[in-house]
């Protein structure tokens, strides 16, 4: 498990013990979070699982592959240097505490 601390674009912040394995878009989705999607299921399509890391940990994901980069560029709304797509960050214990940041709407 790692906790994952999502804040929704008003401020409100749900603290969720996350599986690993999972990934940050499951995490929030399956515990009810406001503010993501996820309509694709995880599949890459659709980039309604936008988030934003908080820069304290954005360096410590791997890198995004260029279909998830080809999405931020093409779809996601309000787009930010820090932006990831939540269904492509797979969560590990390493990642206990991260806080991300979820846009005040999705594409
Ligand atoms: S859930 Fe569709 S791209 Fe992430």
């Amino acid at each position: 498990m790692a906790k994952i601390i999502y804040v929704e674009c008003n401020g409100t912040e749900h603290s969720i013990e996350v599986p690993e394995g999972w990934n940050l878009m499951d995490g929030a989705v399956r515990n009810d979070v406001p503010g993501i999607l996820g309509e694709c299921g995880g599949s890459c399509a659709c980039a309604t699982c936008h988030l934003f890391v908080d820069p304290a940990w954005f360096d410590r994901l791997p890198a995004p592959e260029l279909m998830e980069r080809d999405l931020l560029e093409c779809t996601a709304a309000d787009r930010q240097a820090n932006s990831r797509l939540g269904c492509q960050v797979k969560v590990t214990a390493a990642l206990d505490g991260m806080v991300v940041r979820l846009p005040d709407r999705q594409t």
